[in-house]
C-alpha cells in the first residue's frame, strides 16, 4: 500500500478507536484463513442531526470537475455529465481499500446476526438489501422502518411503494436495480440514525457498493447523501448535481418519504431521476 495512504488510514484508525469505535471487520480474515486486508476504517458520519466534525472537509465542493476519473465499467458510459468530487479534502471512503472478490452473500455473512450497534436491541429482521447484485444503478436510503423490520427488505412501506413507482417511471423493474440503507436495522421510532449507528454500519454499505460496482449511485435523502459524501450541507445544496464517490457517480435526491410530505417535490425528484436515466440510457416508461 502506498505509504501516505496508509499513514492516512491509520491516522484515521486512530482517531475512530479514541471515538470508542472498533473496526467493524475485524475478525473477518481470521476466520475465513485469507491475508487480512487493511480494517476499513470507520466513517466519521456528517448529518444535520449530528455535531459538526471535520469541518474544514465537511462541503462538497461545487467547481465542476469533468475530468473525475471514471471507474473501468464507467469509461463507456454515454453521458459527459460533469461530476463533483464529493469533497474537497480527503475522505475515510476514499482510504478504503476494495475486499477482494467481495460479494454481496459474503458481506452479509459477515454482519451475521449483529450485535455491533445498539440498534440491535429493537429491530425484528436485518435488512440488507435486495435487487441485482450486478446492478447499474443502486438506491440508498436511511434505515428500515417498521414495514421493512418486519419483512426484511428496503422500501417495502409507503414511501418504498413510491419508489417502485418511481423506479418504474424510469423504464425498469425493482429487480433490475439494488436497493439499500445507510443502517440495516430499524433506530426507533424511526428516528434519524445517529453518529455511531452509521459509523458502524456505512462500511457494510460501502462493502455492498464496491461488490456491485454500479454505474450510478443514487442518495435517497439527506442521511444517505450525507454519509456518502461525508458533508454536513443541507440536501437541497447539492442535491441533482453530480458528484464523485470513488470513482463512481453519484446524484442525491430528496427521499421518498418526504415526497409523501411534499408532493409539489416529485418534480425536483423527476429532474434527478431523468438525469440518471440519461446516464445510462434509458428510456421513461410509456403510459
Ligand atoms: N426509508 C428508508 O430510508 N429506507 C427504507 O428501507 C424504508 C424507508
Amino acid at each position: 500500500m502506498d505509504p501516505t495512504k496508509r499513514a492516512r488510514v491509520e491516522a484515521w484508525l486512530q482517531y475512530a478507536d479514541e471515538l470508542g469505535f472498533s473496526p467493524f471487520n475485524r475478525d473477518r480474515a481470521s476466520k475465513s484463513g485469507e491475508t487480512a486486508a487493511v480494517p476499513q476504517p470507520q466513517a466519521e458520519v456528517q448529518s444535520s442531526a449530528q455535531p459538526q466534525m471535520m469541518a474544514a472537509a465537511a462541503a462538497p465542493r461545487r467547481v465542476p470537475a469533468p475530468s473525475a476519473v471514471p471507474s473501468a465499467r464507467q469509461a463507456s458510459a454515454p453521458s459527459a455529465a460533469p461530476v463533483l468530487p464529493a469533497s474537497p479534502g480527503f475522505s475515510l471512503f476514499d482510504a478504503a481499500e476494495r475486499v477482494p472478490d467481495d460479494t454481496l452473500p459474503r458481506i452479509r455473512e459477515d454482519i451475521g446476526e449483529c450485535t455491533r450497534c445498539k440498534l440491535h436491541t429493537g429491530r425484528t429482521k436485518i435488512v440488507f438489501g435486495v435487487g441485482n447484485p450486478k446492478a447499474e444503478l443502486v438506491f440508498v436510503g436511511e434505515g428500515p422502518g417498521h414495514d421493512e423490520d418486519i419483512q426484511g427488505e428496503p422500501f417495502v412501506g409507503r414511501a418504498g411503494k413510491l419508489l417502485t413507482q418511481m423506479i418504474e417511471a424510469m423504464g425498469l423493474q425493482r429487480a433490475d436495480v439494488y436497493i439499500c440503507n445507510v443502517v440495516k436495522c430499524r433506530p426507533p421510532e424511526n428516528r434519524l440514525p445517529e453518529r455511531d449507528e452509521i459509523a458502524t454500519c456505512s462500511p457494510f454499505l460501502l462493502r455492498q457498493i464496491d461488490a456491485i460496482r454500479p454505474k450510478v449511485i443514487c442518495c435517497l435523502g439527506a442521511c444517505a447523501a450525507q454519509t456518502l459524501l461525508q458533508t454536513t450541507q443541507g440536501i437541497s445544496r447539492f442535491r441533482g448535481e453530480w458528484m464523485d464517490f470513488r470513482g463512481t457517480k453519484l446524484i442525491a435526491t430528496y427521499h421518498p418519504a418526504y415526497l409523501l410530505r411534499n408532493p409539489p417535490a416529485k418534480s425536483e425528484v423527476w429532474k434527478d431521476l431523468q438525469k440518471v436515466m440519461a446516464v445510462l440510457g434509458l428510456q421513461p416508461k410509456r403510459k
